[in-house]
């Protein structure tokens, strides 16, 4: 009776929720006359810039960021070379790289290619292996697999100065095992070697001895094998998705397994009171304007003033039904902090069953948390408690690195804390012939790749100006600032936009004076936004600028 009573207020909450989203449609609808969506932006104090003769690419890396660069650049008729270090092509979703159970965030629909539908028998949030299958699909459709070399790392890259020109070096492994150094010239590089690339491990205490022992020190990225945890005690140690998604998939194999959170964050489920897909609240135009962007406009401004109480309600209602839904009380798990901390840097789905298994003490969670020493077979934890362990698994994040660029290229790109000063993301203020693609994360990544890439292309064609140098440092400046205020200082060195995908894409566009139209932009705040709405801007592009 008592849970059917707290079923039905769920069912109410969602029910308001719905109705909140359709109020706060309206409101975009009529706010578009009284506020207006789109400012044009002010395109004083621009800097022409001479490019000169730019036609052989240097790509690093084949995720997403490389790939839609390889796609748009060939396009274009520009000669592209693609050095990918793995032995496939995908990035986080090439098998060396996936734990069991990796799956999309992203609905299938949400994380396609503008101009390439995932198969439609993919189902709602396709595994690791089906996203890698996609991207290799991608480059068979698409024909620029002779553009990628795999099994090829780029080791170290000069600029020189005089030529303007790049000489990239690498090392290729061959099939007999052996290496084989090559160099070339390029015209310009393109680094897409991804953010969450780099695996960040703590180093402990007494961890040589744990090694000793027998026992295993590893990162969520590194732990490929379900297997490898049957009968054994395992720790996981975070509370971002990749360690709750390892706990989650291990948990009925071990001999025990225990998530160490050093701190609780929210986490929305897939369905939302086990009814709405979560694609219908979160990945539209109307979620990311619940989150204060760095300028307010347009209907922005409108739900971060006189709005407010809608935008309110709205997260009050989402946090009440997620907490409800998930049991976080009764857990012991509510991250006593409001939902809106959710944007910090990450954004986690619910593992399927993830509390459940918790509630069923299939997965032990030791919160607020860490290991202070590592003994053979066991860790002592900041609590006292001493547990048995056989793996420690740490789904601890990533560095932000590219250890490929010289010092010189470094001190041009980052700042004293290793920030990447980039102006949208992608281009450094005072080094040229130098891009990042898919130093945008958040939501929807592989079309902020796609559209970087885009944009990359337009601006090396001449298609827009950037604004002076002085603008652009000012705008970086103010950037870093808001993030740094945002997220408490976990921003991924810059690199990170979660969870404003869509309004970087606007970013990008605007520049570009190549946006969605306002009809597609009302039904991308009612509803999720589809990446193939942006098929039309690599045609427009290709019209722009080949005589075909
Ligand atoms: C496990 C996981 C799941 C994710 N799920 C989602 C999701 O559902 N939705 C979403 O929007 N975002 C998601 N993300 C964010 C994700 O990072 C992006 O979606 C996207 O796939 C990243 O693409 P990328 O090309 O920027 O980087 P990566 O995919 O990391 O690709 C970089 C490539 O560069 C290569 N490389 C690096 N250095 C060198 C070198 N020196 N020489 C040659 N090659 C090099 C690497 O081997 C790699 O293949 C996820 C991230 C992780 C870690
Ligand atoms: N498609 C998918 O299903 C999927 C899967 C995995 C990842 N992703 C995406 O990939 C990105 C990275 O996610 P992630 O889970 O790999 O990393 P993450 O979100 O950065 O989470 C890292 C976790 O490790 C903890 N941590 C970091 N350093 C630690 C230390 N020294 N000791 C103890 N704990 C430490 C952090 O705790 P604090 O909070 O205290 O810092 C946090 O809980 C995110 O954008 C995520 O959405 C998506």
């Amino acid at each position: 009776m008592q849970n059917m009573h707290a079923h039905c207020k769920i069912c109410i909450s969602a029910l308001r929720l719905k109705l909140l989203n359709v109020l706060g449609s309206y409101c975009v609808f009529f706010g578009k006359f009284t506020y207006g969506l789109i400012n044009v932006s002010n395109q004083s104090d621009r800097e022409v810039t001479t490019l000169g003769d730019i036609s052989k690419l240097c790509i690093i890396g084949a995720g997403f960021a490389g790939l839609t660069a390889t796609r748009v650049f060939k396009a274009l008729n520009y000669e592209v070379t693609l050095y990918e270090k793995d032995s496939e092509v995908g990035g986080v979703w090439a098998a060396s790289r996936r734990y069991p159970g990796l799956t999309t965030q992203n609905t299938r629909s949400t994380y396609e290619l503008s101009d390439f539908p995932m198969p439609s028998d993919y189902p709602e949030w396709p595994s690791g292996a089906q996203v890698q299958a996609y991207m290799h699909s991608y480059v068979i459709n698409y024909n620029f697999s002779d553009q990628v070399h795999l099994n090829t790392e780029v080791t170290n890259t000069i600029y020189r100065p005089e030529s303007q020109t790049w000489e990239v070096s690498t090392a290729t492994k061959m099939a007999d095992g052996s290496i084989k150094n090559d160099i070339q010239d390029f015209d310009y590089l393109i680094v897409g070697n991804g953010i969450f690339s780099i695996p960040s491990v703590p180093h402990y205490l007494g961890q040589e001895a744990f090694a000793s022992a027998g026992g295993r020190l590893c990162h969520t990225s590194e732990f490929n094998n379900r297997e490898d945890a049957k009968g054994k005690h395992v720790l996981v140690i975070g509370y971002g998705k990749s360690s709750c998604d390892v706990a989650n998939a291990i948990a009925p194999l071990t001999a025990s397994t225990r998530v160490i959170a050093r701190n609780l964050i929210w986490k929305i489920p897939k369905m939302i009171a086990n009814k709405l897909n979560y694609k219908h609240l979160f990945l539209s135009r109307m979620s990311e304007a619940l989150f204060r962007y760095i300028r307010l406009r347009g209907m922005d401004k409108f739900f971060h003033t006189i709005g407010n109480p809608i935008r309110k309600s709205m997260l009050n209602t989402v946090e009440y039904i997620i907490e409800k839904q998930l049991g976080l009380r009764r857990l012991g798990l509510h991250p006593n902090k409001p939902l809106e901390t959710i944007a910090r840097s990450t954004v986690s789905l619910v593992s399927d069953g993830f509390y459940e298994a918790i509630d069923r003490g299939d997965i032990l969670m030791h919160k607020h948390t860490e290991i202070v020493e590592l003994m053979a077979g066991k860790a002592r934890l900041s609590s006292g408690e001493v547990v048995p362990a056989d793996i420690i698994v740490c789904g601890t994040g990533w560095h932000q690195r590219c250890t490929f660029l010289d010092q010189d290229v470094l001190s041009k790109v980052t700042d004293e804390e290793g920030n990447f000063r980039l102006y949208r993301s992608i281009l450094p203020v005072d080094m040229p012939r130098l891009a990042f693609n898919g130093y945008n994360s958040s939501f929807f990544s592989q079309l902020n790749c796609e559209v970087g890439a885009l944009w990359l292309a337009d601006y090396l064609n001449g298609g827009f100006s950037l604004p002076s140098h002085e603008q652009q440092n000012l705008d970086i400046d103010a950037r870093l600032a808001w993030m740094e205020a945002r997220t408490d200082g976990k921003h991924s060195k810059g690199t990170n936009i979660i969870p404003f995908s869509i309004h970087n894409i606007d970013e990008l566009l605007e520049d570009m004076d190549m946006n969605v139209g306002r009809f597609t932009q009302f039904f991308q705040w009612t509803g999720a936004v589809q990446p193939k709405s942006y098929g039309y801007l690599l045609p427009e592009l290709q019209k722009k600028y080949l005589i075909t």
